[in-house]
C-alpha cells in the first residue's frame, strides 16, 4: 500500500505520524511509504533519516494527499486538509469526532475510510490514547505548577511547600493513565494529592499503589464540590470512551474556588470535564474565569514533540503495518481492534459514541464495510 504522512498543521503540533525507524519497518514490509519534507523536522528527524529508510520525499501536502491510499496523522484533519481527503482513501489518526460535529459530517462528506487511534481497543484498555495520556499527564503537572506562580496569574503557591509550610493540594478528577500520570508527578514533587474516580476497583488499585500523600475518594457531584473549595491545582481527567466527557465542575462551582486556582482541563479534547472550559492553543494556553486560572490546550503532547512522536509511534506502528496489509475492509472483518477504531465508514458513522453525540445513525462497521477490500 502507498502510505502517506503529511507535516502536521495544527498551531504548535511538533509531532510526526511516523519515525524513520517505522518507514523502514513499513518498507520492509513491502510498503511505499511518501513523507511531506520536513514532517519530522518538529520531532528532530530530518528528511535524509527516512529515505535512508526508504522513503520517497513529496514537496507539499497536495503531493502527499494525492499519492497516498493510506493516509497516517497525528491531528485530526483541519479544515485545510479536508478537501484534499478522497473518496476511499484511508486515513489513520487521532480523530476525537465526538466533540467536533462539523469535522464529522466533513468526513463522512469525503467517502474516506476514516479509523481514529483513540477508539481502537485491544486487551480491555485503549493503547494508542495511553502514550498521549501518560504524556499529557505528567505534563498537566508542570504545567500547573508554572501557572499556579504569581507572575503567570496563579495563586503564587510551590506544589511542594518547603519545610515548616503546608503544600499544594492538588485534585485529580479520573484515576486512568492520565489521572495517575498526573498524581504520580504531583506526588513526587511533594504535594498533598487527591484522585477521584467512579470505578471503585480503580480506586481500590490505586490506594494499594500509590504514595502516602495520595488518597483516593468516590466521585461524586458533592464530594467533588468539597474538595474543590480546598483545591489549589485541579486536573481534568475523566474519559467516557468515544464519548463527550461529563461535565463535573459547573460555572456556579468556581466560586467555590480560591482566587488564583488553576485548573488543566486535559479532557478538553472530548468537550472537556469542566463547563467553563474550552480548547486553547500553545500559543495562548490560558484564560480566566470568575478568577479561576482555565488551561485548556487541546495537543498538550505537542509541546514535547520528541518524546510525544517517540510514544506515539512504539504504539501505532503494528496496527498501521496491519491496516496497511489488510485494507480497511479486510481488517474490520478480520481485526477486531482495527474495527473499534473505525468511526466513519463509506461515508457512516460506524462508532456508537460518535453517534450519539450528534443523534445520528450509527451502523456496524462490519456492514458499511460490506463489500469493500
Ligand atoms: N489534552 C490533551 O492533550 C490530551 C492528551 C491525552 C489524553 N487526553 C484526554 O484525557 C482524558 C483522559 O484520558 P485517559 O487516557 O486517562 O482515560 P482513562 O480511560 O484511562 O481514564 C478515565 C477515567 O475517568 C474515570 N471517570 C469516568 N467518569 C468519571 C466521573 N464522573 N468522575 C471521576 N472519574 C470518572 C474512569 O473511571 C477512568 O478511570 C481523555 O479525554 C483523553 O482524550 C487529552
Amino acid at each position: 500500500m502507498k502510505i502517506g504522512v503529511p507535516t502536521e498543521i495544527k498551531v504548535h503540533e511538533n509531532r510526526v505520524a511516523l519515525t524513520p525507524a517505522g518507514a523502514d519497518r513499513l518498507v520492509d514490509a513491502g510498503h511505499e511509504v511518501f513523507l511531506q519534507a520536513g514532517a519530522g523536522a518538529g520531532s528532530g528527524q530530518d528528511d535524509a533519516a527516512y529515505t535512508d529508510a526508504g522513503a520517497t520525499i513529496l514537496p507539499d501536502a497536495d503531493a502527499v494527499f494525492g499519492e497516498a491510499d493510506l493516509i497516517l496523522k497525528v491531528k485530526e484533519p483541519l479544515p485545510e486538509e479536508w478537501p484534499r481527503i478522497r473518496r476511499g482513501q484511508v486515513v489513520f489518526t487521532y480523530l476525537h469526532l465526538a466533540a467536533d460535529r462539523e469535522l464529522t459530517e466533513a468526513l463522512m462528506e469525503t467517502g474516506a475510510q476514516c479509523f481514529a487511534y483513540e477508539t481502537l481497543e485491544h486487551g480491555g484498555g485503549l493503547p494508542l490514547l495511553t502514550p498521549m495520556s501518560e504524556v499529557a499527564g505528567r505534563m498537566a503537572i508542570q504545567e500547573g505548577a508554572r501557572y499556579l506562580e504569581k507572575p503567570q496569574g496563579g495563586l503564587g503557591i510551590l506544589l511542594g511547600g518547603v519545610p515548616g509550610v503546608t503544600r499544594a493540594r492538588v485534585l485529580v478528577l479520573g484515576g486512568g493513565v492520565v489521572g495517575v500520570n498526573a498524581a504520580r508527578m504531583a506526588c513526587g514533587l511533594g504535594a498533598d494529592v487527591t484522585i477521584m474516580d467512579v470505578n471503585l476497583d480503580r480506586l481500590r488499585y490505586l490506594d494499594e499503589v500509590m504514595p502516602r500523600n495520595c488518597r483516593t475518594v468516590y466521585s461524586t457531584p458533592l464530594t467533588i464540590r468539597e474538595h474543590l473549595v480546598h483545591a489549589d491545582l485541579v486536573v481534568g481527567a475523566v474519559l467516557i470512551p468515544g464519548a463527550a466527557a461529563p461535565k463535573l465542575i459547573r460555572r456556579a462551582d468556581l466560586s467555590l474556588m480560591k482566587k488564583g486556582s488553576v485548573i488543566v482541563d486535559v479532557a478538553v479534547d472530548q468537550g472537556g470535564c469542566v463547563e467553563t472550559c474550552k480548547p486553547t492553543t500553545h500559543a495562548d494556553p490560558v484564560y480566566e474565569v470568575d478568577g479561576v486560572v482555565h488551561y485548556g490546550v487541546a495537543n498538550m503532547p505537542g509541546a514535547v514533540p520528541r518524546t510525544s512522536t517517540m510514544a506515539l509511534t512504539n504504539a501505532t506502528l503494528e496496527w498501521t503495518l496491519t491496516l496497511a496489509e489488510l485494507g480497511p475492509g479486510r481488517s474490520i472483518r478480520e481485526n477486531r481492534p482495527l474495527a473499534t477504531a473505525a468511526n466513519v465508514i463509506e461515508g457512516k458513522i460506524t462508532y456508537p459514541g460518535v453517534a450519539e453525540a450528534f443523534a445520528l445513525e450509527c451502523v456496524a462497521p462490519e456492514t458499511a464495510a460490506e463489500g469493500l477490500e
